[in-house]
């Protein structure tokens, strides 16, 4: 029997799992409010917020498991990337665990987390796992990729944003409009009621599979600058359309890319991971490609596209079973590499 006890702690969400040969047993996340009122994740509030949350965390995911400390083989962690002072937080813990009862450690790579997140199970009957090669669009906060998908441990960067993540032009363009950090969530609530054919904004032209964001996100700036110069309540009076014209925007940047890559490299399988993953449209936008293209398409249950441990506790497992572990003395890193 394999049961390995996985902590992420690589921005502001500290989270624990355990998972029992292949089974996910428990789940845990405890959020970080603290970060609201600055409108942005601070660092230094965030590891300290990681300290007081680890244990009882870590506490109630073995006992919603069943699962003693005692039976554990193995503690993984996220090792990177995320911010250093977050990722030493779970890193040192894991290490002290792990110490104290002889177990190997596992570090895991935060982005090939997310895309093994698809292959999670909770031992339901109707789940489905992509099977390789596939491609998968990551994009949260930080990051904007497609990755080409060929193994659980092997992966392929085919195309990445030059500059924003997708997720970073919806919370600075929510920003803009006044709504509350993280503004992606926002964007999608408010875009249900709203028209979005009604404003158009600036879509890059990019080569290959690459993408960018900054050039919306001063598209968006500049015409509300002078939609407000007319009417100083512009924005109370089109915020559903404007989350519903943005939103569609960077879904139709996002697809784009990534039905080409598709049909450029033959693949049938699309997946799709991230913080952003739970945007209602770009959920709407995956069912209609796999309509279209008799493609096979994959979207994380919700619990799994936010920062969660259920994903290190995944990639963890395939590790295991390959004898990868690593040594007491592996530090975190910030960089982003996959
Ligand atoms: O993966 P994630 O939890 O962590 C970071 O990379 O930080 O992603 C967070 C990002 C934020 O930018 C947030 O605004 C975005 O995911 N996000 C959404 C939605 N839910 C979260 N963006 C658009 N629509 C959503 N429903």
């Amino acid at each position: 029997m394999i049961t390995i006890l996985a902590i992420e702690s690589s921005c502001d969400d500290t989270s624990a799992a355990v998972i029992r040969d292949g089974i996910l047993l428990s789940n845990v996340t405890a959020s970080q409010k603290v970060h609201e009122e600055y409108g942005g994740v601070v660092p230094e509030l965030a590891s300290r917020a990681h300290q007081q949350n680890v244990l009882p965390v870590v506490d109630t995911a073995l006992k919603r498991a069943g699962v003693r400390k005692e039976q554990l083989s193995a503690i993984a962690f996220t090792r990177g990337p995320g911010l250093l002072g977050s990722l030493l937080v779970g890193t040192s813990f894991a290490k002290g665990l792990g110490l104290s009862l002889h177990i190997p450690l596992i570090e895991v790579n935060h982005l090939q987390g997310h895309v093994l997140a698809h292959f999670v199970s909770e031992g339901k009957p109707d789940e489905r796992h992509p099977s390789f090669p596939f491609l998968c669009l990551l994009v949260s906060g930080g990051n904007s990729q497609i990755v080409l998908v060929k193994a659980w441990n092997d992966m392929q960067i085919i195309g990445q944003t030059i500059d924003d993540a997708a997720g970073e032009a919806f919370d600075k363009c929510a920003k803009v409009m006044n709504l509350p950090y993280p503004g992606g969530p926002w964007i999608d609530r408010l875009a249900k009621e709203g028209d979005a054919d009604r404003f158009r904004f600036a879509k890059p032209n990019i080569k290959g599979y690459d993408y960018s964001f900054s050039g919306l996100k001063t598209s968006f700036l500049y015409f509300l600058r002078d939609q407000l110069v007319q009417d100083p309540d512009f924005i109370e009076h089109n915020k559903a359309d404007l989350c519903a014209s943005l939103q569609k925007t960077v879904v139709d940047i996002l697809m784009k890319k990534l039905r080409q890559a598709a049909k450029d490299l033959h693949i049938s399988q699309v997946a799709v991971a991230g913080g952003v993953s739970a945007n209602s449209a770009l959920r709407e936008a995956f069912l209609d490609y796999g309509r279209r293209y008799k493609a096979e398409v994959f979207i994380p249950p919700f619990s799994f596209t936010t920062d969660n441990a259920a994903m290190i506790a995944q990639a963890a497992y395939f590790k295991y079973q390959a004898g990868e572990f690593c040594p007491v003395d592996a530090v975190p890193f910030a960089k982003t590499i996959i």
